[in-house]
């Protein structure tokens, strides 16, 4: 491990050096815009010692590691001085207001363009749709110039500075993200900065044996390093190739691809690489974007006889990233996307490196919940891992555009006697339908019969059972599948921290089959739970009877309240010990409020049988069911309804 350097020292030497790089910037920028100049090296003044700490860590060894300090110097500035106004008045609100992400009016949404609205303008044209469920974010799914027919939903990217032509232009991207802002929705979008996509400019020099440009990825001359580092490398996904390299037949040559063939991994222990991607990132904070969602940051360093997953030069990376945005584009957050271990999930989370980050040891053990009946695993993982620095926040959701992974920890599993490696089986064969007795329609993903395991695929509602009911016709089911999807959206909305609703999931939208006829899609069952939007299905969203209406009206009612209870805002959340196993809730306080903003006790029922629960010694004892209306009383015990939720005011 590369441990930082001592602080005094590091900051002497952070000065020394800026007090020798400033004048040569100041001579190439400050002219154009002596007030904006000075606004930079206000900030520079403030995060540069935090940056080159960080950089001398990671490059100090390099023998030309000034020259490439001035590099990402001069960048940072450039891309300030060409920042547009309106994003450097929004930089001013939040650094005076950093904590705005933690009020309980935010709600996030997700979806592709062209699956949503065709493409940037059909996105436009639903700001309305999105103003009525009260989005406050809405990430877009990758947008950039990616290949044609297969881009891993477009996650391979060929050019981080053009949007692909069929969904429209960077113009109207720039447009798009200030419309949304005046509509108070902050825009994020993703830096995929792991890979490139093989058609991306640098990957074509390489290929064409440009040795600067080799450099930016890893490019193996045979199978001696690729073998050796596959000693101790896990498989992503086995289905597209085995292990976690690709023989380039231009090339002759091995070319590391933790994904798929065409997803070339960067190479970031080279700094010119860095800089070259701090530039990029830099020019997608200029288009507008407040949440920056970092791709898969568990793979982005290498080091041979380790997993190549959550190494700390990992962090130190995504912390000099963080730390040019501070000085660049204040404005912009980051949200992390590691799907790992909850021991590693939570380290990117520092106000230094991801504010936000998603929580998707929520996400399984909700889906655990719901499977098993039983709250307990849920309840333990919760009450020892939610809380997180209270600058920080969790962005919480039931499912995204991607499969779903049992990453609870083993270790917490074993606590409670069970086995972590048995119950992923039960999982995946609940989820996938196999189970009898399962109520969901979900798709294996990934199945690798070597390690045994598989991921799971499905929309909420499929997962939840609505697409079972619905075949069979099943009342009953048909209302216990709204009443799982609903209450699966009450935990997210109420637990602390962002919501994040994969839009589609509001109305109940099932799997859609088609992509088996695709041959660019047939492969990867994840785009069973990414249907096209149909619209007049979410026509039906205002039809009480319909079920549609039943769930999204059902989930309006609680979007209405969470934006009405100062208790829901920021992270104050006190787990409940509860007896019984079927049900889980907590105490949840507006701690973020200055005001303070009051207390609700959320109670929920897991099971589709009626649960009685004894409460020790309630926080209060006469209360207001928020979402019925109802005077209930918490002592000496209350009753749940198969799957209810309540939240409870004093
Ligand atoms: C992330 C994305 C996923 C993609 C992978 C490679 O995990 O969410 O969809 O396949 O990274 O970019
Ligand atoms: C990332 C995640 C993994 C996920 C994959 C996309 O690798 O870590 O859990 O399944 O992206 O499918």
């Amino acid at each position: 491990m590369t441990d930082l350097q001592s602080l005094d020292w590091i900051n002497q030497q952070a000065r020394l050096s800026l007090k020798r790089l400033l004048p040569r910037l100041s001579a190439q920028f400050a002219e154009a815009d002596p007030e904006q100049w000075a606004a930079f090296t206000r900030r520079l003044d403030a995060h540069f010692p935090r940056l080159f700490n960080l950089l001398v860590t990671l490059y100090g060894a390099h023998y030309d590691f000034f020259y490439h300090l001035e590099n990402i110097l001069a960048i940072a500035a450039r891309s300030w001085l060409a920042r547009p106004a309106d994003l450097k008045a929004l930089d001013a609100a939040r650094e005076s207001e950093p904590d705005w992400f933690h009020s309980n009016a935010m709600l996030g949404g997700v979806c592709y363009v062209d699956l949503f609205a065709n493409n940037l303008n059909g996105i436009r044209e639903k700001i309305p749709y999105f103003k009525e469920l009260g989005l406050t974010y809405l990430h877009l799914m990758p947008l950039f110039k990616c290949p044609e027919g297969n881009s891993d939903g477009g996650y391979a990217v060929s050019s981080y500075r053009e949007v692909n032509p069929a969904l429209g232009a960077m113009d109207e991207l720039r447009e798009l993200a200030a419309e949304l802002r005046r509509e108070g929705i902050s825009l994020a979008l993703d830096f995929i900065f792991n890979h490139t996509s093989d058609e991306h400019d640098w990957a074509k020099r390489a290929l064409t044996g440009d040795a600067d440009h080799q450099n930016y990825y890893l490019i193996f001359p045979d199978r001696t390093m690729p073998d050796a580092y596959e000693r101790t490398l896990r498989e992503i996904f086995p289905d597209e190739h085995p292990g976690a390299f690709t023989f380039q037949p231009e090339l002759g040559k091995w070319v590391w691809t933790t994904f798929h063939a065409f997803q070339w991994d960067l190479n970031y222990a080279n700094p010119a690489l860095f800089t070259a991607m701090a530039e990029e990132m830099l020019f997608i904070a200029n288009v507008g974007v407040e949440v920056l969602r970092l791709d898969a940051v568990a793979f982005i360093w290498k080091k041979m006889g380790t997993s190549c997953e959550n190494l700390p030069e990992a962090h130190l990376i995504i912390q000099a990233f963080n730390a040019l945005a501070c000085i660049a584009a204040p404005a912009m957050i980051f949200k992390s996307e590691a799907i790992v271990h909850p021991d590693d999930v939570v380290k990117y989370i520092h106000r230094d490196e991801c504010q936000i980050s998603y929580n998707p040891l929520l996400m399984a053990l909700l889906w655990n919940s719901l499977a098993t009946r039983k709250t307990r695993l849920l309840a333990q993982a919760m009450s020892k891992r939610l809380a997180i620095h209270p600058n920080t926040a969790w962005v919480n959701y039931v499912r995204v555009h991607d499969d779903i992974g049992w990453t609870f920890s083993d270790e917490d599993a074993a606590q409670l006697g069970v086995k972590g490696y048995d119950h992923r089986q039960f999982l995946n064969q609940f989820y996938t339908g196999r189970f009898s007795g399962s109520f969901a329609r979900g798709l294996p993903f990934q199945e690798n019969p070597k390690a045994g395991d598989m991921r799971i695929s499905g929309t909420g509602a499929s997962l939840a059972g609505l697409e079972k009911a619905l075949a069979e016709k099943n009342e009953l089911e048909i209302e216990y599948a709204i009443r799982r999807i609903i209450l699966m959206h009450s935990i997210i909305l109420s637990i602390g921290g962002i919501p994040l609703i994969y839009l589609g999931d509001e109305i109940g939208m099932l799997n859609d089959y088609g992509y088996r006829d695709d041959p660019a899609k047939a492969d990867d069952s994840r785009w069973a739970h990414r249907p096209r939007a149909n619209w007049q299905k979410a026509a039906r969203r205002s039809d009480g009877d319909a079920v549609e209406g039943r769930i999204y009206q059902r989930l309006q009612k609680l979007i209405a309240l969470r934006k009405t209870h100062p208790a829901l805002s920021g992270h104050d959340t006190t787990l409940l010990q509860m007896a019984n196993e079927h049900a889980f809730g907590y105490l949840r306080r507006g701690g973020f409020q200055p005001s303070g903003g009051g207390q609700i006790l959320v109670l929920t029922n897991f099971s589709e049988v009626l649960q009685t629960i004894f409460l020790n010694r309630p926080p209060f004892v006469a209360a207001t069911e928020l979402i019925t209306g109802n005077a209930v009383t918490l002592t000496p015990s209350v009753t749940l309804q198969p799957y209810q939720v309540m939240w409870l005011a004093p």
